[in-house]
This record gives C-alpha cells, sequence and structure tokens, in this order.
C-alpha cells in the first residue's frame, strides 16, 4: 500500500484529509508519523506559494506522495486579514478561543453585510518525476456576532455559512469537508492522487 505524507503539523487539518482521503486505498500519515521533524518556514506571500515552499521541502525527505496545504482565514472589512499570516495572527501561542474573542470584538459595531470572510486552502501535491499540481478551494460566509459550536479548529466558532446558518464549528466533520474549502482542492487534486496511487 503506498504512503501519503500530509505536511502539516495542524491536527485539526490532518483529521480532516485523513477523513477525506478514507476510502482511497492509502495510508496517510502525518511527517511526525513518517518520522520528519522539519520546521518550514512559510515565507510566501500566497497560499499557493506556501503549500508548494512546503510540499518542495518534504520531497527531499521522503518518495512518498505528499499533499500540503496551506490556508486561512480572509476578513473582508479588516482588508482580508489575516490571510497568510492565520496561524500567526495575534501571536502564534494565543489560543483561538482569545483570538477569535479579538476578532468579534473588533467587529462588534460591524453591519451583517459588511461582515463578509472565506476560508481560502490551496493544495500542492508532490510526488518522485511528477511535477508538483495546486488546486486552490474557497468557502464564503460571514463574521457571526459570537463564537458558536464545539467542532473543527481554528475559527470555525465564528465563521458562519448563510446557507446552513451557523458556523464551521456547528457542523459534523463530513458536512464540513464537503462544502469547506479544504474539501474543495482535495477534490480537485483527487484524480491526480488516484493516477499517483496507481502507477
Ligand atoms: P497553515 O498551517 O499555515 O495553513 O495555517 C492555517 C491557519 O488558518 C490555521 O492554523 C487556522 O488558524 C486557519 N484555518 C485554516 N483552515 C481552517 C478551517 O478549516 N477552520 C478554521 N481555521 C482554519
Amino acid at each position: 500500500m503506498k504512503t501519503i505524507i500530509v505536511a502539516t503539523q495542524n491536527e485539526g487539518k490532518v483529521v480532516e484529509i485523513k477523513n477525506m482521503l478514507m476510502g482511497l486505498n492509502v495510508e496517510v500519515k502525518t511527517m511526525l508519523e513518517a518520522g520528519i521533524d522539519l520546521d518550514i518556514e512559510e515565507n510566501g506571500k500566497t497560499f499557493v506559494e506556501n503549500a508548494c515552499i512546503k510540499a518542495e521541502a518534504l520531497r527531499l525527505y521522503t518518495d512518498a506522495i505528499i499533499i500540503a496545504d496551506d490556508s486561512g482565514l480572509e476578513i473582508d472589512c479588516l482588508n482580508k486579514e489575516p490571510g497568510v499570516y492565520s496561524a500567526r495572527y495575534l501571536g502564534k501561542d494565543t489560543s483561538y478561543t482569545v483570538k477569535n474573542q479579538i476578532i468579534l470584538d473588533r467587529l462588534k459595531d460591524v453591519p451583517k453585510d459588511q461582515r463578509g470572510a472565506r476560508f481560502v486552502c490551496a493544495m500542492a501535491v508532490a510526488a518522485p518525476h511528477s511535477p508538483t499540481i495546486t488546486a486552490v478551494g474557497t468557502i464564503e460566509g460571514y463574521i457571526g456576532y459570537e463564537a458558536k459550536g464545539s467542532h473543527g479548529f481554528g475559527y470555525d466558532p465564528i465563521f458562519f455559512v448563510e446557507e446552513f446558518e451557523t458556523s464551521t464549528a456547528d457542523m459534523p466533520m463530513d458536512l464540513k469537508n464537503k462544502i469547506s474549502h479544504r474539501g474543495k482542492a482535495l477534490k480537485q487534486v483527487k484524480e491526480t492522487l488516484k493516477v499517483l496511487l496507481e502507477e
């Protein structure tokens, strides 16, 4: 059975990606599970650049297929912050309970029609003797007036999706994965993954 290594230390992302790849005949490992302890500097200016930086860095350490994702939250009325800085925004060791509350406080007087936001995910797939391929998925939503839900991770409790009238933290993982930025990006690279797994 072939192995896919997910190039991230973010446990929330790994859980989602593992769930999305269920059904493919493949063993999915985190970098840690694959014995790779690598601190990759994400100094790209875009999500795609950062996903490629991660995938290319890992390429040097393994012959397995690599999936790297770089993702984040863009809030329109904050000039698309935190964007590519989502993980480091307001301090990388600050809890998301605190980060989310700070964002809610900043937006407390902002009317609903100006609270637009989106999650963006760039995904890069790399394998030996293959060019790195990338895909981008987004999900549109808005920043709610209070945190809601206990699933997911990161900014999920404050990111609301109009159609479901609730936050992505208030959705079962299967539903979030179906509609999410990461789910959409992964759907685009799935055909490439299937080909790589058959080689
Ligand atoms: P990365 O590891 O540099 O891609 O960091 C992405 C950051 O964006 C995460 O640490 C979260 O703060 C945020 N993020 C990305 N995707 C999601 C999501 O699906 N839900 C909540 N937060 C997310």
